[in-house]
């Protein structure tokens, strides 16, 4: 469907030609005066010096020509030379009943989908999620189906961090705790237990002694740095061992991300691209593109137009380990042989934001993708605490994903038993699925490279801009579908008609930018876009709902019309938060 914007626009601009100027005048935007009209035009003003005529008058003459438009019910012209325009009321209920009988609201789908592959996650082995990979998961997750729901093909990658030094050093503590594992023997040859030596928790608890300790001691971090080096050569105990450390982490890991409703086509990591690293190096050197520096070998990747240092991209140490970078740069290559994307987007904290500059430049300039496919930065600000530090524990320590969860869940859960609206296994399972949107919409409704307060109370607050109003909202509607059922209505049989007062006409012009939203959404890839349209129809439909007295309407035909609204309003408001990565309960 053309959006309603463009519609309204051209029949502005036929009033233009009609009258005998220009049409490209008559664009119309949304009013900046919306006690005096809903659209605006200021085309006579940018007419009156082409025509050499007083703005007023060419805005007289279109006026009168949008008498009897079947768009508008009014057009006034006021001075200097302002066009103030009121659309018809059935020209709006048009337009949402088109909504209402097309796939997914009339929105367009592109000419030619893009195949777009999402590195989002990025948790990293053998360490407790924190609030800081939230943001990832969130972000992305959200991204993602806004990409797939445009019409594109979209794969989304977790990109383990599951190869680098915390590897090494889970291993080194192990060795100090159990020297006797067989994994430590040279010289066993047998099949390695199937049974890991350790569970989660204590994995959870090995992590950080571990980086404790090698930060006070540098024999046990030279330890851990052989140990990391070991398993990346091959060393079969370490791998064995390595394998164990995966398949429980990662158990774990799905775990926390179903909770979070996050879920990864890829479960690909660091090490999944191991193999392909000398090859990659060699071409590099092949090409002419890397050479030695201090023993390292390296990419010059700073550009002329640069105003500030960009640092040569590092592929190996000079102990000819692989770094970071390295195993970056071999997941681009390794993406665009098996999957051929037109575009891989990375949803990572902003202050990694040079290293990303770093390797976007190197995949480029040694011919790792093609020279359309795009390398998209999508990076976020931190997440602060109410005293606008980045989020810590009461204790102040690093709060992890999970204790953070909870909490909001306690806090919703107290919220729900209090109101009396239900209890027991209910009001649980509900409080899960309200505290989730309160996360999410609370991170979500930020402009995603923002630094936002995360403010629990507000958050979970059932008023103003949080992800509860928005399930408050849509419970309403339902309750209200659901009393019109038990009158003995049928929701899914009703019309809308034109509305009868301004609040309904305003729930229908907020419906009716949908699709204009979707696409700004999609293109800058950007979720809170979404929200923000959320919270304005909530607005309306409350609104609307507090001037109207639905079920105690005796003009059917009036009740049936209202109904028909609220259907197409909660469909429209449940799309855009699976969007965004959470659901609606029935009730609350
Ligand atoms: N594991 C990294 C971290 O915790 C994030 C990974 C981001 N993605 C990437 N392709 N480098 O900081």
């Amino acid at each position: 469907m053309k959006k309603i914007l463009d519609l309204i626009t051209e029949e502005m601009q036929a009033a233009f030609e009609a009258a005998g100027y220009a049409k490209e005048l008559g664009r119309v935007t949304l009013s900046n005066r919306p006690d005096l009209c809903e659209y605006q035009c200021n085309g006579a003003m940018a007419g009156a010096k082409q025509y050499h005529k007083a703005p007023i008058m060419i805005a007289n003459e279109v006026a009168a020509h949008c008498a009897d438009s079947r768009v508008f019910s009014q057009v006034t012209s006021v001075a200097p030379g302002f066009l103030n325009c009121i659309v018809r009321p059935e020209f709006v209920a048009d337009y949402v009943r088109q909504m209402k009988e097309s796939d997914k609201f009339g929105l367009e789908m592109p000419e030619k989908s893009e195949k777009i592959i999402i590195d989002y996650g990025g948790p990293n082995v053998a360490k407790p999620l924190h609030v800081g990979h939230l943001r990832s998961a969130v972000i992305g997750e959200s991204v993602k189906r806004i990409a797939r729901f445009c019409g594109n093909e979209v794969i989304g990658d977790i990109h383990l961090g599951d190869w680098g030094l915390q590897m090494g050093l889970v291993i080194t503590e192990l060795q100090e705790r159990q020297p006797d594992l067989v994994y430590f023997d040279p010289d066993y040859a047998g099949e390695y237990p199937k049974e890991a030596p350790f569970t989660v928790s204590e994995l959870e608890e090995i992590y950080p002694t571990a980086s404790g300790k090698s930060k006070e001691d540098p024999t046990y971090k030279e330890k851990a740095m052989q140990a990391t080096f070991k398993l990346q050569s091959g060393v079969p105990g370490y791998r064995a061992l390595w394998q164990h450390i995966i398949n429980v982490s990662v158990a774990d890991l799905k775990k926390n991300y179903e909770r979070l409703h996050v879920d990864f086509d890829l479960w690909n990591g660091e090490s999944s691209v191991h193999d392909e690293i000398p090859q990659m190096v060699q071409e590099m050197k092949d090409g002419g593109y890397a050479h030695e520096s201090e023993g390292a070998l390296v990419v010059d990747v700073k550009e002329e137009t640069d105003t500030k240092e960009i640092p040569p991209c590092m592929i190996l140490k000079s102990d000819g380990a692989s770094l970071y970078n390295t195993t970056d740069l071999a997941t681009i290559r390794m993406r665009m042989r098996e999957e051929k994307p037109d575009r891989i987007i990375y949803v990572v904290d902003k202050r990694q934001e040079l290293y990303f500059t770093q390797v976007f430049r190197c995949a480029r300039k040694t011919g790792l993708v093609n020279e359309d496919t795009r390398l998209q930065f999508l990076g976020f600000g931190t997440m602060n605490g109410k005293d606008g530090k980045p989020f810590k524990t009461r204790q102040g320590g690093v709060m992890r994903l999970e204790s953070l969860l909870n909490e909001i869940e306690e806090e919703m859960y107290a919220k729900i038993c209090e109101s009396g609206s239900m209890e027991g296994d209910l009001a649980r399972e509900t409080a899960e699925q309200v505290a989730l949107s309160a996360v999410k919409y609370g991170d979500l409704s930020n402009q995603a490279s923002k630094d936002y307060i995360f403010d629990i109370e507000r958050f979970t607050s059932f008023e103003g801009d949080t992800g509860p109003y928005l399930l408050y909202t849509i419970v309403r509607m339902k309750s209200i579908l659901n009393k019109y059922k038990e009158q003995g209505g049928n929701p899914d049989s009703v019309t809308l008609s034109a509305p009868v007062s301004q609040s309904e006409k305003e729930l229908m012009m907020e419906l009716a930018k949908f699709n204009a939203m979707m696409q700004a959404a999609n293109e800058e890839t950007a979720p809170h876009k979404v929200c923000a349209y959320l919270y304005d129809l909530a607005n309306a439909l409350n609104h609307f709902y507090h001037e109207t007295k639905i079920l105690t309407e005796q003009d059917a035909e009036k009740q049936a019309s209202w109904i028909a609204l609220l259907v197409i309003t909660r469909d429209v408001m449940e799309t855009c938060i699976d969007l965004l990565g959470f659901s609606a309960p029935e009730r609350m």
